[in-house]
């Protein structure tokens, strides 16, 4: 087949010449732009044709796949590589020349008065509320085997955060008298095993059309800074290298899906984007959207006090030496030196709340849905990328593996016109707001004992009982405790009483108010409280000790099955008993706890001793969970 290439000296690959015919008009298309980008060592190694045709085959699929899948094709692809490599080498500072400075917004302390007024304000917005979740990741820190949405939240009710998050959008929704929608990103790891998580559990009470799946797809590796594309090193198999893009691609997929457009057309105001392993987003979120409705912002990005110079992301405006600003996610290592080459030469440093006055970025966005539309039009989706190679040496020559350009969704305000409205919400109380599962228990030890955050399963498990605790607190109730604990050489942790509702109980502070008469209710340092009723009321209690499960009448959740299956001791006979002698039947559904006391074995929470045998999800979090007695409602 004639090629336009073949008229080109030098630009013929040597294996390429000779399986010409193989290629279709699109293939030589294709291959042509390769070769004219340098890439002729992907078709070196090709017998003449006749051998080895799957394998090449499988190549020119690939190829044609990878160049369908990214805005302008593989050839933009290899020429922004080149760029941001060249750049990375030469240690360019995206940001230079331009001057930091701390942008608007509102800094919440977690249920003051303020708080509940903001959060009240985003309950009743939740109904032009369309809801995004980023699924795609791998999870390489952490390491664990399964799809990290499938992850229990925490031991006491056995909840996975999939089923968590669905829960509260569809609180919501029933507020909002309204299904709202709900868009998970996925990627070819976690697809499949995400969709089969939804069905398996009926979409935990959602409608199936209430939620959609859009899958990322991988792009190419590089070996080099010549954005030579990297094969495979498997025998017999012609096969690029591929890796993760990044969470930015959920805009562009907002786009091509027509999810976005889909949205707005049916008057949703509001678009909100979380991750996969926060349980405590919803904690936070729609005080985030209240203060979207008081600023009418475009862009609100939820986050929380930061160290100076720790080592996440800081939302800040930038003034361009043109005038120009930007309020974006800048990295930690760009701020400083930011910082000290303009406004201060101590750099990022705390102020006299002993935190530095750029806040944090945990990636909770909330974006007015009408000026995201207009700009995913604009520039289709398709977010500034980066490329962070991890070279040999100095000499920034040769990588040590491959790399690959990635894209963040955080970076979505970079293209925002002048005079867009971009503020942040900080939530005071890290502890409240964000503790997602990100490492593994080795490297979760090593932060731990660094003074940082260990982000971990066990984190983010005793950090969620806390919460739930000191909102009772907050609205008057006795709560005692933390205890001590060490799990998984984190050492220093508390464990708070295992209290524990699912979002169909209460979904925010006033739910929470009017359904437990906190100043009768007094929690032991020792026990477990696990809500699943959605219409239970607590009228006063005293567990003293031990576990109590209050199920009502609805479907059983995870703990009250395990009870029910007798996989408890004693949990099936002392929730019966339970049942008749302390709840009485309200309205329809409605399980009624009055002057109730409870006392038994309880469950413990044990430390795993070292090589001991265990679930995967036990171990990433330092101990299994003993149940020796439960009260049943
Ligand atoms: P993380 O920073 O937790 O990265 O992603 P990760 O890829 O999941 O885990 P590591 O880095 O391999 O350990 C933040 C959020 O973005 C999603 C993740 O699923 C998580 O919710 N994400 C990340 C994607 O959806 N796609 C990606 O390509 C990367």
């Amino acid at each position: 087949m004639a090629s336009a290439v073949q008229d080109k000296p030098g630009l013929q690959g040597a294996g390429i010449d000779a399986n010409r015919s193989l290629l279709s008009e699109q293939d030589a298309a294709l291959v042509d732009a390769l070769l004219e980008e340098g890439q002729a060592h992907l078709f070196a190694g090709w017998p003449p044709a006749g051998e080895a045709d799957d394998a090449k085959r499988k190549l020119l699929d690939q190829l044609l796949h990878l160049d369908k899948n990214y805005a302008g094709g593989l050839r933009a692809y290899i020429k922004n590589a080149r760029k941001l490599l060249h750049d990375s080498k030469e240690g360019v500072n995206p940001f230079e020349g331009c001057v930091p400075s701390v942008p608007e917004g509102e800094k919440l302390d977690f249920g003051s008065e303020h708080f509940r007024e903001l959060e009240r304000a985003g309950v009743a917005a939740a109904a032009g509320c369309a809801f995004v979740l980023v699924a795609g990741g791998l999870g390489e820190r952490l390491g664990y085997s399964g799809i990290k949405v499938a992850l229990p939240v925490e031991s006491a009710s056995g909840q996975c955060f999939l089923e968590l998050y669905l829960k509260h959008i569809l609180a919501l929704g029933a507020k909002a008298g309204r299904a709202l929608p709900l868009a998970i990103m996925t990627s070819d790891d976690t697809h499949a095993r995400t969709e089969a998580l939804l069905k398996d559990n009926a979409y935990w009470g959602a409608s199936a059309n209430q939620i959609t799946l859009i899958k990322q797809e991988k792009v190419a590796c590089l070996s080099d800074n010549d954005a030579h594309l990297a094969l495979l090193d498997k025998e017999g198999a012609f096969e690029v290298q591929t890796k993760p893009h990044g969470h930015g691609d959920v805009h562009m997929l907002l786009h091509t899906s027509g999810l976005a457009d889909k949205w707005q057309g049916e008057g949703f105001k509001w678009v909100c984007f979380f991750q996969d392993t926060n349980a405590l987003v919803f904690r936070a979120l729609p005080a985030a959207i209240g203060v979207s409705v008081a600023h009418d912002y475009d862009v609100n990005s939820l986050a929380v006090p930061r160290k100076a110079k720790e080592s996440i992301g800081a939302i800040t405006r930038l003034t361009h030496p043109d005038g120009r600003t930007i309020t974006i996610n800048v990295e930690y290592n760009q701020l400083d030196p930011l910082l000290r080459a303009t406004t201060n030469p101590a750099g990022d440093v705390n102020d006299d709340t002993h935190y530095s006055p750029f806040p944090g970025n945990i990636n909770q966005l909330v974006l007015k849905l009408s000026t995201y539309t207009a700009e995913l039009h604009r520039h289709g989706g398709v977010i500034a990328e980066f490329v962070n190679p991890k070279y040999t040496d100095a000499s920034k020559t040769t990588f040590k593996s491959s790399t690959r350009l990635e894209c963040m969704m955080q970076d979505f305000p970079k293209n925002l016109p002048e005079g867009s409205k971009v503020g942040f919400t900080v939530v005071n109380q890290v502890w409240a707001a964000y503790s997602p599962v990100k490492n593994s228990p080795a490297d979760a030890a090593a932060k731990g004992a660094g003074g940082n955050p260990s982000h971990s399963a066990t984190s983010a498990e005793l950090d969620w009982y806390e919460t739930n605790c000191k909102m009772l607190q907050m609205l008057g109730a006795t709560v005692d405790g933390p205890l001590p604990a060490q799990f998984n050489g984190l050492n220093d942790l508390q464990l708070w009483p295992r209290v524990t509702w699912t979002p169909l109980f209460a979904c925010c502070w006033d739910d929470l108010e009017a359904k437990v008469a906190a100043e009768n209710v007094r929690i032991g340092a020792d026990s477990a409280l696990v809500i699943e009723a959605p219409q239970a009321r607590i009228k006063s209690l005293e567990l003293k000790r031990g576990a109590l499960i209050i199920r009502g009448s609805g479907p059983a959740g995870p703990a009250a099955r395990r009870a029910a299956r007798g996989e408890d001791a004693a949990g099936a006979e002392e929730g019966a008993k339970a049942g008749a002698e302390s709840a009485a039947a309200g309205g329809e559904g409605e399980v009624v706890v009055e002057d109730l006391s409870v006392e038994n074995e309880g469950w413990e929470w044990a430390a795993l001793g070292p090589d001991e045998g265990c679930a995967e999800e036990e171990y990433i979090r330092g101990f299994r969970v003993l149940r020796h007695g439960q009260k049943v409602i």
